[in-house]
């Protein structure tokens, strides 16, 4: 059955607002139609992924800058994180060209009117939508994380859906924007004390395994999470599964109970201390670690400062990369705790990140990192080893001191 437009979507359709968005509204006509979705629903604001020049590429580019050329964006629209630090080509030893390719894809957004937040964590830099809105995001944390903790509706978007939103200004309603696909597949019973950030990573990565692309709902968690808890969760389950929505009975907005979000059938997933164990035994590194990754999704101020307290007066033994968006960095910057980490020798990484930049650290043996999302693709991309710790003790490892 044909989706329903309005005479507005229509016009769009018919080419009556210019070549690029009957363009861009014929993809998002095509996919409603192969997703059954009835009609389109207005988005609040895009967040674009593809945007590293690693992953766009020559097409990605030539599509953006062809795209530049005949419209804007009707809708606030950030940017994920990028390929290269542009405030420091020098220190990751970034290739000329790959540099060009870079900067020659930001223009392109930014002249359709792309905010240049250059973050996977764009909802601590003001890109946040609210409640219920239906927005088209990419980034699978970032996607999980709107999704879940913020209860704004997202599917998963690729680089060419999002462009056609941020154009048109809607999406088709199907997937998570309707509300029986929000409801929950599995309930996770949570038996084990969630204390640090990492046991957040710890519990994403095995749930992401066992849940695989379907909806958790977390129970027993007792206490509320913090922002790094749900963001270090969220990219855990992500990437070791490939969740786009959670629920935690009585803390995320859509759960006040778990009876509240799950479906009439649902399976039973348990996590204690064997599966714990389970997951730490497989991030367990051979030889000691030889660098030091903070920042997968790139750090909140909050941990920035975290690691500036631990290093402050000390000096780091292996390189250690703070991974951050610019954003967060100057609102270091001038609390002073950049000077405290460029004195321990801490290198930062902004607006790009190890898996998104062109220059994957070459000769290191073993990273040790807090990110259950970055200990998984550093071995799938980087064939190195990896371990899962939490962040003081990833300060401790480059610091040389005792873990
Ligand atoms: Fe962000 Fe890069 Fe990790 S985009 S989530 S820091 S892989």
């Amino acid at each position: 059955m044909a989706m329903y437009l309005t005479p507005e979507e229509q016009e769009m359709l018919d080419g009556k607002r210019g070549p690029l968005t009957q363009k861009c509204m014929k993809v998002l006509v095509t996919l409603g139609e192969i997703y059954g979705a009835k009609r389109m629903v207005k988005v609040k604001n895009v967040h674009f992924p593809g945007v590293s020049y690693r992953v766009a590429g020559d097409a990605g580019l030539e599509y953006v800058c062809d795209a530049s050329e005949q419209g804007s964006f009707c809708v606030p629209s950030t940017l994920n994180t990028i390929g290269i630090d542009c405030f420091d080509m020098e220190s990751l030893q970034f290739d000329k060209d790959f540099c060009n390719g870079q900067l020659k894809l930001n223009e392109a957004y930014e002249k359709m009117g792309a905010i240049p937040t250059y973050t996977c964590t764009p909802y601590v830099v003001g890109g946040c939508p609210g409640f219920g809105e239906h927005v088209a995001w990419g980034e699978s944390s970032a996607i999980i994380f709107v999704n879940s903790v913020i209860g704004a509706r997202t599917n998963r978007e690729g680089g060419p859906t999002a462009l056609a939103a941020a154009v048109c200004g809607c999406v088709p309603e199907y997937g998570f924007h309707l509300d029986e696909n929000r409801r929950a597949t599995h309930l996770v019973q949570v038996d084990y004390p969630l204390k640090t950030n990492r046991d957040f990573a710890v519990m994403g990565y095995y749930v992401g395994k066992k849940v695989g692309n379907k909806v958790p709902c977390f129970t027993g968690i007792t206490e509320r999470p913090v922002v790094e808890q749900y963001k270090l969760l969220g990219a855990a389950l992500a990437s070791s599964g490939g969740i786009a929505l959670y629920h935690v009975e009585g803390f995320t907005p859509e759960a006040p109970t778990k009876e509240a979000v799950l479906k009439e059938k649902y399976e039973t997933v348990y996590f204690g201390k064997d599966e714990y164990a389970e997951v730490e035994k497989f991030f367990t590194l051979k030889e000691p670690a030889d660098l030091v990754v903070i920042g997968c999704p790139h750090c909140t101020i909050n941990e920035v400062v975290e690691i500036a307290k631990l290093v402050e007066g000390k000096h780091v033994k292996i390189d250690t990369w703070v991974c951050l968006s610019h954003q967060v960095y100057a609102l270091a910057e001038r609390m002073g705790y950049v000077k405290t980490l460029v004195d321990a020798g801490v290198t930062f990484v902004r607006d790009t990140c190890p898996i998104l930049c062109p220059t994957s650290p070459k000769g290191y043996r073993g990273v040790a990192t807090n990110s259950g999302k970055l200990a998984h693709y550093i071995r799938g991309l980087w064939n190195m080893d990896s371990e899962l710790v939490q962040l003081e003790d990833c300060v401790k490892t480059a610091l040389g001191e005792e873990v």
